[in-house]
């Protein structure tokens, strides 16, 4: 535990731009620094560093927060963590609290069991590096693999030689306990556990290595091809992906994970460049190993070998990530190849555009695996609308779900109808079972379900009540002051270069981002505007000021001067949230920055009607109105306000309750 006065001196001394240059480059731009944002993809910089507030933050993903907060995101660290690596950089000694005794027992264990394993990551590395027989046989195996030195070194492959006991007697001759080398799985009986196997380290999000596997080199050996740690205090199983640490970066920057099966189908691809692959090891996904994923992108796209043989089953484990409301896309490598075999074979080049080519969403892929096995057999055929439709039932989110059925029931020639209330009775089943089973964890109890509260078998929907809606009339004003905002940027600075690396003007950079919302204007002659802008652009015609100043209609000309002339100013409310403010006077570049928050603001305005005529679609539900609906409209409304709280985020204002 860090003292709370070590904490605030820490957060007093790290600068946010020595943190962050540590893994971005920046460069300067007025007062602040921009870069490449390292939390998604980005061709032009809106990563944004101010050194005088401290704080970092990007507007094209809205992260942002202080040199902790980016270490925990951009490292995947706790708090402590981060406060701990940030001391280390500022060379801050950290007295640490006097934990209870049990406590610092309990640390002091696990840190060993850590430290042992680093040092069987380091003997078995240097096994194979640097002993004869460990160059003969496992390095010259990994290299005939194609790996090559930095991959070994980073993914900390090694050798594991043929005595017994080689391991156990080099660690107790440096004093390591034997009892933690037998609680790590690393001895068994006074033994070896690996030997003669070159070595794979497991290792945490944290890069550490908790657990290891052995693969055998000889072939038609009646021992299994890999053995792998047993399950211990660091170790669970269920929970690690192989490959995270190394992959979790690129998950994050593609906001897609690839999921393959085999260690080296990780290590292969990695080496290739494609470096958001973890392995599931051969099993099934587990709800663990789902969620890890689900921390870096709800986004998975998962590479099956040719041979179909086990594939139909391996779909039937995939309901579960469907469940989790992820996007599953699944790729079907060429006949007798997996993903490694297939990458040396190709190419990298080749190998992302076959599986970008190949992906199929899964519900779509499993839909026509299935029918291609029936044919044309009626019977049959109906007999697979239960298959499909117990995965279609899974998906939580009910705009998805109805996507499904209607592209289902297009493949397979039913009647949308039919599907839908097979569909139907599927759900209430799952939630029925899920309200079943959540009674019976708490027997006894009486369920009683509140008038407002979500629907049985739902999770809580978090923040679903939205602050007072303020009366109509005045949201109808300041949406139209939003409305006015972007018609103002668009007349004076729609023909301007929204970011110098970029080709882009900031006319082009607010309509790619408002035509979806153009119809939801509320003044005719702000939309009238922003139309007229898109016309120009589309039909590649300079804007300018001048332009719409020498309008001939009239009236948007009057409007114009106005806009251009009149001085106003934001509500207070805005002002007190610190939001980027503007006046008549703005410093040059300021225009590209006030485009960014007047969209924002305006998208914000949008959400929060929406939220209000759903809230009153709620309130005006009665007890009759069938929980499909009700389910309905609370997803809706969770939906939006995580928008809502999305962009409040990104505009930098407090998160709206
Ligand atoms: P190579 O054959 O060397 O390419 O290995 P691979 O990693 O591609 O293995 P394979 O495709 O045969 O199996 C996929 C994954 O399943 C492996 O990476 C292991 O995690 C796991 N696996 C395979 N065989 C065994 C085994 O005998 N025991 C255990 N525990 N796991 C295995
Ligand atoms: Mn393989």
């Amino acid at each position: 535990m860090i003292p709370q006065k070590t904490v605030q001196e820490i957060l007093e001394t790290a600068k946010v731009q020595e943190v962050v240059e540590d893994y971005v480059s920046l460069r300067r731009r007025g007062v602040n620094l921009i870069g490449l944002c390292p939390f998604h993809n980005e061709k032009t910089p809106s990563f944004t560093v101010s050194p005088a507030k401290n704080l970092f933050k990007c507007f094209g993903c809205g992260k942002g927060g202080d040199p902790a907060r980016f270490l925990m995101e951009h490292e995947n660290l706790s708090f402590p963590e981060a406060l701990k690596q940030l001391a280390k950089k500022y060379r801050i000694e950290i007295e640490e609290v006097k934990m209870t005794p049990e406590m610092a027992a309990e640390q002091a264990e696990r840190e060993s069991l850590f430290i042992v394993n680093e040092f069987a990551r380091s003997f078995f590395q240097d096994q194979l590096l640097n002993t004869d027989v460990g160059k003969s046989v496992g390095l010259s195996y990994f290299k005939a693999r194609g790996f090559r030195e930095e991959t070994i070194k980073k993914f900390g492959l090694g050798f594991a030689p043929n005595d017994r006991d080689a391991f156990i007697k080099k660690a107790t001759q440096i004093g390591y306990k034997p009892e933690y080398l037998q609680r790590l799985g690393l001895a068994k009986n006074g033994r070896d556990f690996f030997w003669n196997r070159v070595m794979f380290s497991i290792h945490n999000l944290t890069g550490k290595p908790i657990a290891f596997a052995g693969r055998i080199l000889q072939k038609d050996v009646k021992a299994p091809k890999y053995i792998n740690s047993p399950e211990t205090e660091i170790y669970t199983k269920s929970k690690i992906l192989y490959g995270a640490y190394f992959a979790k970066r690129d998950i994050r920057k593609q906001d897609e994970c690839i999921l393959v099966e085999g260690y080296t189908d990780v290590i292969s691809l990695h080496q290739a460049g494609i470096e958001n692959v973890v392995a599931s090891s051969g099993t099934s996904l587990t709800e663990g190993q789902i969620l890890l994923i689900k921390r870096f992108t709800p986004n998975i796209k998962i590479l099956y070998d040719g041979d179909a043989a086990g594939i139909k089953a391996a779909l039937r484990g995939l309901d579960l990530v469907l469940e989790k409301d992820m996007n599953v896309k699944v790729v079907l490598l060429p006949d007798g190849e997996d993903p490694d075999s297939y990458l040396q074979k190709v190419g990298a080049t080749a190998f992302k555009d076959y599986i970008d080519k190949e992906a199929k969403d899964f519900i779509l892929f499993k839909t026509d695996l299935l029918l291609s096995d029936v044919g044309g057999d009626p019977v049959k055929r109906a007999g697979l609308v239960h298959d499909i439709v117990d995965s279609i039932a899974r998906v939580p989110d009910p705009f998805k779900r109805s996507f499904y059925v209607k592209e289902c029931a297009r493949i397979m020639e039913l009647e949308e109808q039919v599907l839908i209330s097979e569909t139907n009775k599927v759900v209430k089943k799952i939630l029925q079972k899920r309200e079943f089973d959540r009674n019976r964890k708490r027997p006894g109890q009486v369920h009683i379900v509140p008038e407002d509260s979500p629907p049985p078998g739902e999770q809580p929907l978090p923040d679903t009540n939205v602050r007072p809606i303020q009366p109509a009339q005045k949201e109808l004003s300041q949406d139209e002051f939003q409305e006015r905002d972007i018609a103002r940027l668009l007349i004076a600075f729609g023909g301007e270069i929204f970011d110098p690396e970029d080709e882009i003007t900031v006319a082009e950079y607010i309509l790619s981002n408002i035509e979806e919302v153009l119809e939801d204007f509320d003044n005719p002659q702000y939309q009238g505007i922003v139309k007229e802008c898109l016309e120009r652009v589309v039909a590649k015609q300079p804007l300018s000021p001048r332009y719409f100043i020498g309008h001939q209609n009239h009236e948007l000309s009057a409007l114009s001067i106005d806009l251009l002339h009149s001085p106003y100013e934001y509500s207070p409310g805005w002002e007190k949230r610190e939001l980027y403010l503007h006046s008549q006077k703005m410093p040059d570049d300021n225009f590209s920055k006030d485009s960014i928050s007047a969209l924002l603001r305006f998208k914000l305005k949008k959400i929060m009607r929406l939220c209000e005529k759903n809230q009153q679609q709620l309130k005006g539900l009665n007890a009759k109105d069938d929980v499909q609906k009700m389910m309905r409209l609370l997803k809706v409304q969770a939906k939006l306000n995580e928008m809502r709280n999305e962009l409040a985020k990104q505009l930098g204002t407090v998160v709206l309750k």
